[in-house]
């Protein structure tokens, strides 16, 4: 693969988009990000024409890959009816039973555009609720790149002041936040007993760290929170953006049987459009009709509501999550089968569908694996293969047996080379 045109595209683009790229974190593509002009299925294909088996899907929206017909459909009909009407139609009722239909705690749902957004709003109904302020978080979860949530990911005991994740951002806010240690049951004992004197509104958690190494709750983690919320009066929520409907139908409480207040929902509920929403105990949600602030202008598009309702049908059929785990564990038995057959070659960590490339010995941070994965990542490019440089791995129902013995056969002839 050339990669010819997307240098030049890249090129171009800088000199009229900051940075050269719609999403920061996008500029960690190596060499530069790969400039699509068609995506179908399991596959892309860049501004010259070549193909590449893709394990981005969009950074994990794409349950059923690329171009799912069903989805296009519902939102083609939609389209050509209306786009944004900012009144009631028939599709805000429909998404939302389509989507409380598969989440164990769903009795009701808001809508809002973006994972960051929907999390801010499920922090105002916990703050509205408790009277409470903090949020306890942990530490190297990503939950968006708002103010109130995006901090540095220094591991602490809950007493240390977070840092803020980046310039420019306010520190006054930071106090807000008490971050503790993923699956260390002990200290999040402790902290949640002094729920009331710290001040403390709600648990935000990423049940399966996504973003910082694909680590699955310890059996008692998940368990144990949801006690200590019930005790001190705190609200339990689950960051799903990544794990729902990707994990399992139901998300992560489905998975690992623990009912949390609020879940947080975005990427695979739409299947490559625009809305997350806020799902949960109805006496939580129904504050917005007693003063608590939810608006936006693109909130419940009949166009996106189109591809949330279709995608949620077609997740209704269980062959789906049959077959992302058929092809994912093949994936990890094949794929990590190579990467295991040379020195230091490192595995990858798995929850169903999601994994992580993990480097020999190495606790991977956020967005960032470096090594070899930085050799894999631009290697298998030049081959047709696209990964992302987090080292995530994303599969869908459209990926195959071939697609994953051809990234074998390729890794295998890279790893050899290098
Ligand atoms: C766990 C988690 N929460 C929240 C977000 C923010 O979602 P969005 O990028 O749609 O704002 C992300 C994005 O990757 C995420 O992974």
């Amino acid at each position: 693969m050339a990669l010819k045109s997307s240098r030049v595209a890249f090129e171009r683009t800088r000199r009229s988009v900051g940075g050269g790229v719609g999403s920061g974190l996008r500029a960690a593509m190596r060499p530069h990000p790969l400039f699509v002009r068609e995506a179908r299925g399991a596959h892309v294909w860049d501004l010259d024409g070549d193909r590449y088996v893709d394990y981005v899907m969009a950074w994990g929206p794409l349950v059923l890959g690329h171009s799912d017909p069903r989805v296009l459909s519902a939102v083609s009909a939609t389209a050509t009816k209306m786009q944004v009407v900012g009144t009631g139609h028939a599709l805000e009722y429909l998404a939302a039973e389509a989507v409380l239909e598969a989440v164990p705690h769903g009795e009701r749902l808001l809508w809002s555009n973006t994972g960051t957004e929907a999390v801010q709003v499920a922090l105002r109904l916990a703050r509205a609720a408790t009277g409470r302020r903090r949020v306890l978080k942990f530490a190297k979860s990503y939950h968006g790149w708002h103010d109130t949530v995006h901090a540095g990911m220094a591991e602490t005991d809950g007493d240390q002041p977070a840092a803020p994740g980046g310039r420019g951002q306010s520190s006054s806010v930071l106090d807000d936040l008490v971050i503790a240690r993923f699956n260390d049951v002990r200290l999040a004992r402790q902290i949640l007993i002094e729920a009331v004197e710290r001040d403390i509104a709600a648990v935000l958690i990423d049940p399966v760290m996504s973003n910082a190494g694909v680590e699955t709750p310890s059996p008692e983690f998940l368990s144990t929170l949801r006690t200590l919320c019930d005790r001190h009066g705190v609200v339990l929520i689950f960051d799903e953006v990544i794990a729902g409907f990707r994990i399992a139908r139901g998300g992560a409480a489905e998975k690992y049987g623990v009912l949390p207040d609020l879940s947080v929902f975005g990427k695979a509920m739409t299947g490559g459009f625009t809305q997350s929403a806020v799902v949960g105990r109805a006496e939580l949600i129904d504050q917005v009709t007693a003063g608590v602030v939810h608006a936006g202008t693109f909130n419940a598009n009949p166009v996106a509501l189109a591809a949330v309702e279709a995608t949620m049908r077609a997740l209704a059929d269980p062959v789906v999550y049959q077959t992302l785990e058929e092809i994912s564990s093949e994936f990890d038995t094949v794929v990590g089968g190579i990467l295991g057959s040379v020195p230091d070659g490192g595995s990858f960590n798995r929850v169903g569908s999601l994994l992580q490339y993990v480097p020999p010995g190495a606790n991977t941070g956020l967005h960032g694996t470096g090594g070899l994965w930085t050799t894999i990542l631009e290697g298998m490019l030049h081959h047709g293969f696209l990964f992302m440089p987090s080292g995530k791995v994303f599969l869908s129902t459209a990926h195959t047996t071939s697609d994953i013995e051809a990234t074998a056969g390729a890794l295998e002839r890279l790893l050899r080379r290098t």
